[in-house]
Order: structure tokens, then C-alpha cells, then sequence
């Protein structure tokens, strides 16, 4: 046995090796993290904690290169405004992962990947995975308006085709990826689908592949703090069963997911978060930074 192992992963420091803003308030983050990066699959999360006594907020692993993780997330309140605020050579104190169950990149035939917004990170290493399990991949991504899409080019150098959808037309189609996701299910036959965006987004979009029967995943994004199991704040109801996000998720079968408990849940500490994120802003101006 490698006896200095655990030790040399407990002291480990998550460098930040690269950083890039990749739309308005989003944010590309590569970090050193080779214990993570070596048993990284496509859908499982990290668990970041940005400073000593600080929230614990789950990200997607979006990509791998060798020992680094990448995330891309969006800044909406006082974590992701820190994270966002580091700068390349920073360290994050603490990163746990790969949490989460790895997503069933298995041979499904034809598989489509629906991405709205900064879900749209998480879809990369699961296209890489369908892909060398020789799968045939369509890809959509959604946003609001062209200045918002993300990895635009990073997929359609792995999928078999890429298809974009923007709500004001401004690139793509002109629409919501679900208009999309039905005109390719009337055009072929398809075996598997993952959706992955917000809640809104994952309960709307996967109507279209519900009459059909289609499998379709989608990943849930509750609350959640510690990432094991233990503190039962990530509570999702699929299929009638109470199942907790972190461990037995974060991906579900969609036409099994209690959307309104989810979407309920999600909002259950909106007060608290405006809070913090206006404390945190008032503590960056009186110290003269950028928040
Ligand atoms: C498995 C999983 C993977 C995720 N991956 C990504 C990702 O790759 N990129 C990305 O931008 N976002 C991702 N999210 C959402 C991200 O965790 C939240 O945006 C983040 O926690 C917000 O924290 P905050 O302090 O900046 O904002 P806050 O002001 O605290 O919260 C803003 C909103 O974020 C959500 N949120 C807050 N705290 C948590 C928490 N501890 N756990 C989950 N959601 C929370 C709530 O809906 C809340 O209303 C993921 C969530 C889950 C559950
Ligand atoms: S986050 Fe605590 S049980 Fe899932």
C-alpha cells in the first residue's frame, strides 16, 4: 500500500491553472486536482468551498486535461461572485469529488443532449463518453441570445451534429431547444436523451420524449451542501421515492422527477441568499474591489 497517498490528497492545493469569462457572468475555471481528474466521469459534480467557514456549493466536472478539472459556472450570488472574483494562480481551499453518479454512457444507439444556459457545461465529457461508446450524438444548445452560448465550437468537435437554438433568433434556430428537440425526434429515430439546464427548462422540455417513451435524463440541481448523503438537504422525489440528489443522482429518469417539489425546494432559502449576496457586495465596495 501507498502509505503517503491519502496524506498527499488531504494537503492537496487546487490551483487555479486557467481562467476565462466565457459570457456575462459566466466562468471558465481550470484547477489542478489529479485525484478528482483520474476518477472524473461525465455527470458526476465537485463540492467547492471558497474560504474557512464558507458555503459549500456543488459544480459540474465539465471537462478533464491530464490533472485538471474545469468548471463553468454562473455568478448569481455570494459563492459564485467569489469563486468568479479569483484569479489564475489562486487557490481554492477545498474541492471534493468526483461526487455523484457517473451518467449511463452505455451503447444506447442514437443519443440527443439538450444543453439550456450554463447546463450546457456539463455536456461535454458525457458527448466524449457516448462517443467512444459509439453512440451517434446530437447535440443542442440553448440560450437566450447568441452572446450566451457556450462551447459552441468544444462540441461540435465531438458530436455528430450540433444544432442551436437562441429565444430571440439571434443565432440558430429561433426558439427553445425543446422546439428543436421535437423536430429531430419527428425527423429520426432516437434511443436516448439527456437534458440538462434549469429546473424550468428540464421539466418543459422533457414533455416532448414523455408520449414517445424515450429514456431521457436530466440532472436535478437541488440544494446541497454536503454531497454524501448525510445532511438529506438534497431531498428530490422520483417515481414516488424519496432519493437524495447527491448519491443516487444527480441524473434521473425526467418522467419520473416531482418537478413542483423540486422547484419549490430550490427557492426555500431565496431570502437568505439575497442577503448574502448584498452583505457580500457592501463588504466589496467598502473595500474598494470588484464584486
Ligand atoms: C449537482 C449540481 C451541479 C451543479 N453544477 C453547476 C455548474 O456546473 N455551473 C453552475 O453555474 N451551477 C451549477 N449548479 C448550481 C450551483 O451550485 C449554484 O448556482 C450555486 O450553489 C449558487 O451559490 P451562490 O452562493 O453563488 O448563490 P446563492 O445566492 O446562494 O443561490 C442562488 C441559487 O443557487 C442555488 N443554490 C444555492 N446554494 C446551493 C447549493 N448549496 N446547492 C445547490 N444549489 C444551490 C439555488 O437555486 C439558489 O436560489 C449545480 C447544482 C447542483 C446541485
Ligand atoms: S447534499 Fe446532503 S444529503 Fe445530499
Amino acid at each position: 500500500m501507498l502509505a503517503s497517498e491519502p496524506l498527499k490528497e488531504c494537503v492537496e492545493v487546487y490551483r487555479i491553472t486557467g481562467r476565462k469569462v466565457l459570457a456575462e457572468k459566466v466562468y471558465e475555471i481550470w484547477v489542478e486536482a489529479p485525484h478528482i481528474a483520474r476518477h472524473a466521469r461525465g455527470g458526476q459534480f465537485v463540492i467547492v468551498r471558497t474560504g474557512e467557514g464558507g458555503e459549500r456549493i456543488p459544480l459540474t466536472i465539465s471537462a478533464v486535461r491530464g490533472g485538471e478539472i474545469r468548471i463553468i459556472f454562473m455568478a448569481v450570488g455570494k459563492t459564485t461572485h467569489l469563486l468568479a472574483s479569483l484569479r489564475e494562480g489562486a487557490s481554492i481551499p477545498d474541492i471534493a469529488g468526483p461526487l455523484g453518479r457517473p451518467s449511463d454512457t452505455r451503447t444506447h444507439g442514437t443519443c440527443v443532449l439538450v444543453g439550456g444556459g450554463v447546463g450546457t457545461a456539463s455536456l461535454p465529457l458525457i458527448a466524449d463518453e457516448l462517443v467512444r461508446a459509439k453512440n451517434r450524438v446530437i447535440t443542442i444548445i440553448g440560450a437566450r441570445n447568441a452572446s450566451l452560448l457556450l462551447l459552441e465550437e468544444e462540441l461540435a468537435g465531438i458530436s455528430d451534429e450540433l444544432i442551436i437554438a437562441t429565444d430571440d433568433g439571434s443565432r440558430g434556430f429561433h426558439g427553445f431547444a425543446a422546439d428543436v428537440l421535437k423536430i429531430v425526434l419527428a425527423r429520426e429515430k432516437v434511443d436516448c436523451v439527456w437534458i440538462i439546464g434549469p429546473a424550468i427548462m428540464m421539466k418543459i422540455t422533457s414533455n416532448a420524449t414523455r408520449d414517445p417513451g424515450i429514456r431521457t435524463y436530466v440532472s436535478l440541481n437541488p440544494i446541497m451542501v454536503d454531497g454524501t448523503g448525510m445532511c438529506g438537504s438534497c431531498r428530490v422525489k422520483v417515481g414516488g421515492e424519496t432519493r437524495f440528489a447527491c448519491v443516487d443522482g444527480p441524473e434521473f429518469d425526467a418522467h419520473q422527477v416531482d418537478w413542483d417539489m423540486l422547484l419549490q425546494r430550490q427557492r426555500m432559502y431565496i431570502d437568505e441568499e439575497r442577503e448574502a449576496l448584498e452583505h457580500y457586495h457592501h463588504e466589496c465596495s467598502c473595500r474598494g474591489g470588484a464584486a
